[in-house]
């Protein structure tokens, strides 16, 4: 573990998602299916667009969804776009205002993505297990966000 709380197997999916190349849909899914396949027990990995007052289902990895649209301020994921601020649920059953994506869903992460300051989307990522997000995960998907907020930035001007 760095000084940063950025631990090896992170470091190994930066320079990962470094090395990528090619459209900014190319990338982006690339980048969702790394974190799928390298994390531990991150069983769906998505990044949402964000597009006027609702959240847009870009490229993910995992169970098909029916999410594929939420309202700013709904679930986790509206709520982190409303409240502008990253959010860590350790057991979604305890959390009011969830929108399950599978049953199986215990945990959450959701890291805002900005460009430019402006919030442009987010990762979001459901585990199986409880409590399976720690500080240094949103540490390390704050550093993934800065990289691919250009590339959110394009998509999410096109998202509706
Ligand atoms: N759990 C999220 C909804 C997205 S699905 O999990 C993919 C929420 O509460 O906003």
């Amino acid at each position: 573990m760095g000084s940063n709380g950025i631990s090896s197997q992170h470091q190994d999916v930066i320079e990962q998602v470094l090395d990528l190349n090619g459209s900014p849909e190319t990338i982006l899914q690339a980048t969702v299916d790394l974190l799928h396949d390298n994390m531990t027990n991150w069983n769906w990995v998505g990044i949402y667009f964000l597009s006027g007052d609702h959240l847009v289902l870009g490229p993910y990895k995992g169970a098909e969804t029916e999410h594929t649209k939420i309202q700013v301020g709904q679930g986790v994921c509206g709520s982190a776009v409303k409240e502008n601020t990253n959010i860590i649920v350790d057991d979604v059953r305890e959390r009011a205002n969830y929108i399950a994506c599978t049953p199986e869903t215990r945990s959450e992460i959701v890291v805002l993505i900005r460009y430019q300051d402006q919030i442009v989307g987010q990762f979001d990522v459901d585990s199986d297990n409880v409590g399976n997000f720690s500080k240094e995960d949103e540490e390390f998907l704050v550093e993934l966000a800065d990289l691919v907020g250009p590339y959110c930035r394009v998509l999410a001007g096109k998202a509706v």
